[in-house]
């Protein structure tokens, strides 16, 4: 009986942690983002435009930042399979 419950402790462990998915890494996160402050900041456009609320946001929408006509003609949303794919090759 021991025995049985450690086998379904295991196995319900095991399907807690696949359901909360891949964890966020904050402190790596910051980090990659450093990259990224050369050109972009949260609050204020800069060589880049803002990007807080960028997440969910249209691609090129920022009314007061002047984007390539290619971004605001996209028809992107930022999520996170069209931000994997920008970032792979903005160009
Ligand atoms: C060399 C300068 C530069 C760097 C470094 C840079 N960006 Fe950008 N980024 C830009 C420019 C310029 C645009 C606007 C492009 C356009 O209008 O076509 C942009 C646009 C974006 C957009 C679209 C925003 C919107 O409002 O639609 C995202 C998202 C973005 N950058 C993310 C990043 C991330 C994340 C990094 C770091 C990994 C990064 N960028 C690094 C210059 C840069």
């Amino acid at each position: 009986m021991i025995r049985f419950s450690i086998v379904v402790l295991a196995a319900s462990l095991a399907a807690g942690a696949a359901a909360a998915g891949p964890a966020g890494d904050p402190a790596r996160g910051e980090e990659l983002y450093q990259a990224c402050t050369d050109c972009h900041s949260l609050d204020k456009n800069d060589v880049g435009p803002r990007h807080r609320g960028v997440y969910g946001r249209k691609a090129g929408s920022l009314p007061d930042y002047p984007y390539s006509d290619a971004l605001k003609s996209s028809n992107i949303v930022w999520n996170e399979e069209t931000l994997d794919k920008w970032l792979t090759d903005p160009q």
